[in-house]
């Protein structure tokens, strides 16, 4: 069994929680949040010990693996610190709040040998990796063009109101933006020019909107957290190539061909354990992301996908090039 011990259990934690419930050969053993009823509720059906600060559970507990799901500013100090105790450390997106402390991160992983992923957890949706293994086989075509959208209502939710804090989260562009970045330049890689722009009036970064150009083609990446608590959630892509497009919008995913439109069927997962609380398809990618990072800890293999090389990479093209485009 591959003894798991999660830092933060809060809205992202409890997501997490719920993965590994359903994930064989995986036992959650430690759980810690400074909201002790956070971690009570979530050790249901488990024999969790139960922390208060995190940094209780790294030098404490019995674990193999550490998921931190903490708010941005914190990532830095707690991973540093899991760094020195597992081999094996799942760190929430985005990778830090700083680049600075991004590239410590990345030292420190080499130095401790320890394998870091990083929940760039797009890479693992399953629209997307049918879009990525399309693009890859090429029966489309070349891309023309693509874009990728990612519309919320204000994440009001967090602990401490640390989302909607511009200096604790990074704002939109770090929060929620950077999940379109980073899986645009894991398929395209980085564009030869970059146009973007956000917002100045209201909450600070609550709005980009990028282009992205390449040799022959054009990428679009929008992402906005400006909009009211009645607006659903949207997450959609288009991606136009010369012998079709393939969308995902409007709960339907689709490839539209001179043939005609024909729905792009996903196979429905089955559940892996006794414990699920309902259909494994509606833990979407955060599932399939915690089955590749346990089934990698348990092989004491590599950690080749959202790795933090990925995750410092997509912070430093937001932060250094995005963000500060024409600043
Ligand atoms: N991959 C995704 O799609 C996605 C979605 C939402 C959030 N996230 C990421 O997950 C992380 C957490 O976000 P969230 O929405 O779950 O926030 P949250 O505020 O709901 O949860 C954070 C939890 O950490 C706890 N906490 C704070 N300080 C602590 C400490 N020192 N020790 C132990 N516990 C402590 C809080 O009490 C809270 O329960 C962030 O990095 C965020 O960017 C990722």
């Amino acid at each position: 069994m591959l003894k798991v011990g999660l830092i933060g259990c809060g809205f992202m934690g409890a997501m997490h929680v719920n993965c590994y419930k359903n994930i064989e050969g995986v036992e959650i053993t430690a759980l810690a949040d400074v909201r002790n009823e956070k971690a009570v509720a979530l050790a249901e059906g488990t024999n969790a010990k139960l922390y208060g600060d995190g940094m209780e559970l790294i030098a404490n507990a019995d674990v193999d693996i550490i998921d931190i799901c903490l708010p941005t500013f914190l990532h830095a100090k707690y991973a540093l610190a899991a760094m020195e105790k597992v081999k094996y450390l799942f760190l929430e997106k985005p990778v830090t709040l700083t680049t600075a402390e991004a590239d410590e991160l990345l030292k420190k992983s080499k130095e401790c040998g320890c394998n870091v992923q990083i929940g760039q957890v797009i890479r693992f949706w399953d629209e997307y990796v049918v879009l990525r293994d399309m693009l890859a086989k090429g029966e489309l075509g070349k891309v023309v063009n693509a874009n990728f959208r990612r519309l919320s209502p204000r994440p009001d939710w967090g602990w401490e109101d640390w989302s909607t804090t511009f200096e604790r989260s990074g704002g939109a562009g770090q929060d929620l933006h950077i999940h379109d970045i980073d899986f645009a330049l894991s398929i395209f890689g980085e564009p030869k020019k970059l146009y973007s722009v956000q917002n100045l009036i209201g909450e600070k970064c609550s709005y980009v909107n990028t282009l992205m150009q390449y040799d022959d083609f054009v990428v679009g990446v929008e992402g906005t957290w400006d909009l009211p608590a009645s607006h659903p959630f949207e997450a959609t892509f288009r991606v136009v190539c010369e012998k079709g497009v393939v969308e995902n919008a409007g709960g339907k995913f689709m490839l539209y061909t001179d043939k005609g439109a024909e729905e792009i069927k996903l196979e429905k997962k089955k559940i892996g354990s006794t414990n699920a609380g309902g259909n494994i398809s509606d833990l979407g990618g955060y599932y399939n992301e915690l089955l590749y990072f346990t089934a990698k800890a348990a092989a004491g293999e590599k950690i080749e996908d959202a790795t933090i090389e990925d995750g410092v990479a997509s912070l430093k093209f937001l932060l250094d090039k995005e963000l500060s485009f024409g600043a």
